[in-house]
């Protein structure tokens, strides 16, 4: 797959890093040192390079949107016309010192961006796990037990990429729905930071469902 990286932060690098390393032809964009998205592209030693946000939307796939909030209509706006693209978002909508969610119950980020690019693929996924878990996941990926990554959106092609992607990255995709159910993935996350960055054990968290037959 050809997948541009709109945000090359925690998130953005890491997982343009393994897709790369998983094959995949990866844009990453939208940092605000040119040359750090140069290096990202050097070390991901696969087919990868660096970009502006329209030269990652050019052509690809799939798109990552993984800003800040508040970047998110800069970003799109460099991005150009998203018309048909599969945009897999794991921004959350975070206020500006990352306390809290600034959509929450009866909308969610993922639900909002969709709103902003009618035209595009929205699916939600990766928001629900810390940055610093995703090299341990891609590392273990041929182990039998996977952890979980739940995704939704409403466009059953833009969902079928994100499975493909989660699974590239190690994880067991759980598709979840619609992308409204975004609201109740986006809260989720907070309980998992809270875990991650206040618990005892470090920040290298992932998480399992499992289905128990009754009896
Ligand atoms: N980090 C996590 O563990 C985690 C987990 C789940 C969800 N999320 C969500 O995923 C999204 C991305 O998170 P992240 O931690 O990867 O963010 P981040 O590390 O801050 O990365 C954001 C990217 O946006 C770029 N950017 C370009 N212009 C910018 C500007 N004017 N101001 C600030 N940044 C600018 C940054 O540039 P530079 O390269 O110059 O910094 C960076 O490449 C957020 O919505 C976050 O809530 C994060």
């Amino acid at each position: 797959m050809r997948i541009g990286i709109l945000g090359s932060g925690l998130m953005g690098a890491k997982l343009g890093t393994i897709w790369a390393r998983a094959g995949h032809d990866v844009v990453f964009s939208y940092s605000r040192s040119e040359a750090k998205l140069k290096k990202l592209a050097r070390d991901a030693t696969g087919k990868a390079r660096a970009g502006t946000p329209r030269e990652a939307a050019q052509d690809a796939d799939a798109l990552l949107l993984a800003v800040h909030w508040s970047r998110v209509d800069d970003v799109l706006k460099q991005a150009g016309d998203l018309s048909g693209k599969v945009i897999v978002t794991c921004s959350l909508p975070m206020n500006a010192d990352d306390t809290g969610l600034v959509i929450a119950h009866t909308s969610s980020g993922a639900e909002a961006l969709a709103t902003k690019v009618p035209q595009a693929r929205v699916v939600a996924a990766f928001g629900t796990v810390p940055s610093e878990v995703l090299f341990g996941v891609f590392a273990a990926r041929r182990k039998k037990h996977k952890p979980s990554l739940v995704y939704c959106g409403d466009d059953a092609r833009g969902k079928k990429i994100a499975a493909q992607l989660i699974q590239d990255t190690g994880f067991d995709p759980i598709d979840a729905g619609p992308l409204q159910v975004a609201r109740y993935t986006e809260p989720f996350t907070l309980l998992i930071a809270r875990l991650a960055y206040e618990g005892n054990e470090g920040p290298e968290l992932a998480y399992r469902f499992e289905w128990f037959a009754e009896g």
